[in-house]
């Protein structure tokens, strides 16, 4: 990987996903709470939720999803580390930096953490290319790890999940060559955030979902005055996915906005034969079991399709991102040849079975315990990752190798 061109291919080398030790089943919740447990599974697309255990959070999480890149491509060329996230856990230290300790990753590594809602991810890949743009013989990790949490009670609870998705970022990508064109699109508004006092997210769930159907509009329009590909020269799209019916909400848009046929079935739905199937009901497979994992969701829906579709070599992806307050971007990226893992989507599955169930009241009692800063404690052993959140110490929070 020496020596750069305009035509040099950049993108997505590799990508691995990973979870939660606890689940919550959306069926138990929608019982004991006395709702048509039919809401959550049609009415929101969503069947359980990712919930961490006390020994679990976003760096445990990007670590062991990071260590499936590491263990499976070296560190070499690895000179940068980017971490997004909104759950983030201190207001200073970039998570990223004990991932580079956890990982043994070199001490000549640079890493940061981004921020803005669940967009972040997409801000990360956008910082990678261009580093990976700069010198084609770097590498960059990119790591997308998120806790969603909403008040007990409220709208959003429902929509609550976890996961990480790292990718590496690297010349000549073995999975998804992203193309030059971006459509981007921000705009000043309140529909969801976090004040830094607060360990949930304050939200108005209507005015996001129109904030963020209007934001992709925008950034699909200037994709479009950007040069970027017409609808019908696009294969598959991706969205993110706050609950899965959103993302099919985004579609219906998206149709309206070109004028194409788009099929909008979701896993389950009958297909239309007169649309065309651009992966939607593939790429929500994974969140409908994760739940909202911020950051991550889009590319989560990105491992769904590429572990599900063994079909997608040459082919040209959009993926669109939003996070409240609210920025949007559309980008687009070539399938490459040998992409396909044919053991991949199992891999993950018996990772998302494996996860402990947790009765309602566990959860509760979970979900209601909050730390004060200053509190020094140790965590009790739960969690099977290889890297656990170990307690805090000295104000500090301890992580260590399982
Ligand atoms: P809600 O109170 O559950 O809303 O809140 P609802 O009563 O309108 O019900 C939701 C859907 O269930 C409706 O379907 C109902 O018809 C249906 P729709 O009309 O939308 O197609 N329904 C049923 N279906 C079948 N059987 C039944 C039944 N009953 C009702 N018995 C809301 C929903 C999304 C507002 C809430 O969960 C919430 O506030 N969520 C959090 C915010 C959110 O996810 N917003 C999405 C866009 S913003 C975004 O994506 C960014 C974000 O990820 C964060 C970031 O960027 O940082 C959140």
């Amino acid at each position: 990987m020496t020596g750069s061109t305009a035509a040099t291919p950049i993108g997505i080398h590799d990508l691995a996903i990973t979870t939660t030790h606890y689940v919550v089943e959306l069926d138990d919740l929608a019982n004991a709470y006395g709702t048509d447990p039919a809401k959550f599974r049609l009415g929101l697309g969503q069947d359980q939720f990712s919930f961490p255990a006390p020994d679990e959070d976003i760096v445990t999480m990007a670590a062991a999803a990071a260590k499936q890149i590491i263990d499976r491509n070296g560190s070499q060329g690895l000179r940068t580390v980017i971490f997004a996230t909104e759950s983030g856990v201190d207001q200073s230290k970039a998570a990223a930096v004990p991932v580079q300790r956890l990982l043994g990753l070199p001490h000549e590594v640079r890493v940061v953490e981004m921020k803005q809602a669940c967009y972040a991810g997409t801000a990360a890949l956008q910082s990678a290319l261009g580093i990976v743009s700069r010198n084609p013989g770097e590498r960059v990790l990119v790591i997308t790890s998120d806790v969603a949490r909403y008040q007990l009670d409220s709208p959003g609870e429902p929509t609550q999940g976890a996961g990480a998705v790292a990718m590496l970022v690297s010349a000549d990508p073995a999975l998804l060559a992203i193309e030059p064109a971006a459509g981007v699109y921000t705009a000043d508004i309140d529909d969801f955030w976090r004040p830094n006092d607060s360990t949930t997210a304050v939200v108005d769930g209507k005015l996001s979902m129109s904030a963020y159907l209007d934001a992709m509009a925008g950034a699909w329009d200037d994709l479009q005055a950007q040069g970027g590909p017409a609808i019908d020269d696009i294969d598959r799209v991706l969205y993110h996915q706050p609950f899965t019916k959103m993302a099919k909400k985004a579609q219906a848009h998206l149709a309206k906005l070109t004028g194409a046929a788009l099929d909008l079935a979701l896993p389950g739905d009958t297909a239309d034969e007169n649309a065309r199937d651009t992966g939607l009901a593939t790429g929500t497979l994974y969140n409908r079991r994760l739940g909202n994992s911020y950051t991550a969701s889009l590319f989560a829906g990105l491992a769904a399709l590429l572990h599900h579709d063994s079909d997608l070599a040459g082919k040209r992806v959009a993926l669109f991102s939003y996070g409240s307050g609210s920025v949007s971007e559309v980008l687009t990226g070539v399938v490459q040849p040998g992409y396909f893992d044919a053991d991949a989507s199992a891999r993950f599955s018996a990772v998302l079975d494996a996860r402990e169930t947790i009765t309602i009241e566990a959860y509760r009692k979970l979900h209601a315990t909050e730390r004060a800063s200053a509190e020094d404690y140790v965590n009790e052993v739960v969690s099977k990752a290889p890297f656990r959140f170990t307690g805090v110490s000295a104000q500090a929070r301890q992580y260590e190798s399982a």
